[in-house]
């Protein structure tokens, strides 16, 4: 069946479906592909199946509670948007349209180093919480310059990703040649003709560019996939004491994304972070990494009880944020399950974003788990430590 409108999808895999359909396959593949062999990008949802929920019964589930607490503060849900670039690839606006969601319905909106729209716009444009997430680029002039924008903008927590070393090997991305800028190709040409509709929008609206950063990273895109242009820019010799520069740098909340091993969770809490943002980059990094639910699993036996905690990677159903939750995570980030929505015009991850919490406020009620926050091992029926 063909999946037309907005109202149709009932789950993120209907819109990822409806992204397939109207999307060319080079930016479709760009959004849904992992690193190599797509090891770690299966591996992601597999982890999350494998958990088993015992549900409870004879509790009161006539109103469950989904907000959550995060570094000190109160949400009135447990999701959170995942930094991504080159987001208007997938439609004009698209990261407005995913932040304008995520505003109305008290959602953290983090804004990509690579992102479509500028950190002033999108400040200018959103009036909900918002995040900025830097890539460390080589020159630290410019980081600076980056973080300052952030601050003067409002952007209440700095998230520092830290697993871009280089840019993952997304050979989907290689094969077809896709860039920022846009790159004409033949056979781009050819899958964009049987897309109209988004064929059309590119050329009223023109092609997306990495606003932020426009110029530093050189004006040209020739012969690099997206991931080996920002990875050429980066500072593969960020360490310790460069962290610890930053941490020092940067006055507000600072959160770590990109942890996967307990001691470097250990480390970061010592050294000053406020939060773990236990992620593999959706798998488009290290193939062959960990399952981010499973290294969520080992991290919060290494660090204090009440460490924030969030974790992205894999989650497509309401139900993953409560199996991240009973280890011990408050939030869940989403990426690619707003942006596939977004293909489908700003409706669409105002309609995701609310599948999602329909599924985690049924999925409490089902459990007999009458509140989000209070959920624990005893999800699984048994201690899981
Ligand atoms: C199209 C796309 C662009 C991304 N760009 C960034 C980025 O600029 N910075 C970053 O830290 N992570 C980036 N990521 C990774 C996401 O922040 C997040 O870790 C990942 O998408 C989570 O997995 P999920 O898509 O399965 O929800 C990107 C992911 C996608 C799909």
């Amino acid at each position: 069946m063909t999946l037309r409108r907005v109202e149709e999808a009932i789950s993120i895999e209907d819109f990822r479906k409806m992204a397939r359909a109207r999307l060319p396959r080079a930016v479709f593949d760009f959004v849904d592909g992992g690193a190599a062999d797509e090891l770690t990008l299966k591996g992601n949802r597999a982890a999350f199946d494998r958990l088993s929920i015992v549900p409870r019964i004879l509790t009161d589930v006539s109103a469950p509670d989904i907000s959550s607490t995060f570094m000190g503060q109160e949400f009135p849900t447990p999701l959170v948007i995942s930094p991504m670039g080159s987001c208007s690839l997938v439609r004009p606006d698209a990261d407005l349209a995913i932040a304008r969601a995520a505003a109305t319905r008290g959602i953290p909106y983090t804004l990509s180093t690579m992102s479509s729209t500028s950190i002033e716009t999108m400040a200018r444009s959103v009036s909900g919480v918002l995040w900025f997430q830097l890539y460390v680029l080589k020159d630290r002039a410019f980081n600076e310059k980056l973080l300052q924008r952030a601050q003067e903008n409002g952007y209440s927590a700095l998230v520092l990703t830290l697993d871009l070393q280089a840019g993952g090997k997304r050979e989907k991305d290689l094969r077809n040649g896709v860039s920022v800028p846009l790159r004409p190709s033949p056979g781009l040409a050819w899958s964009a003709i049987r897309k109209p509709g988004w064929l059309f929008r590119m050329m009223v609206h023109g092609s997306p560019q990495f606003e932020n950063v426009r110029g530093y990273l050189g004006n040209t895109s020739a012969g690099l996939t997206i991931a080996a242009r920002v990875g050429a820019n980066l500072d593969a010799g960020f360490a310790w004491e460069d962290f610890d520069r930053m941490r020092e740098m940067w006055r507000g909340k600072l959160i770590v994304k990109g942890v996967n091993h307990p001691d470097d969770a250990k480390e970061l809490i010592r050294r000053g972070a406020d939060g773990l943002w236990i992620s593999n980059h959706g798998g488009r990094q290290l193939d062959g990494a960990i399952a981010s639910i499973e290294a969520l699993s080992n991290i919060r036996k290494a660090v204090p009880p009440q460490t924030p905690m969030l974790l992205d990677s894999g989650i497509r159903r309401g139900t993953d944020l409560m199996k991240l939750r009973a280890y011990g995570a408050s939030l869940g980030a989403v990426g690619r399950a707003a942006l596939y929505a977004a293909a489908m015009g700003p409706e669409g991850p105002a309609r995701a974003l609310d599948i999602l919490l329909d599924e985690l406020r049924l999925g409490l009620k089902l459990s007999g788990a009458p509140s989000f926050r209070n959920i624990n091992d005893g999800l699984f029926g048994q201690p899981v430590r």
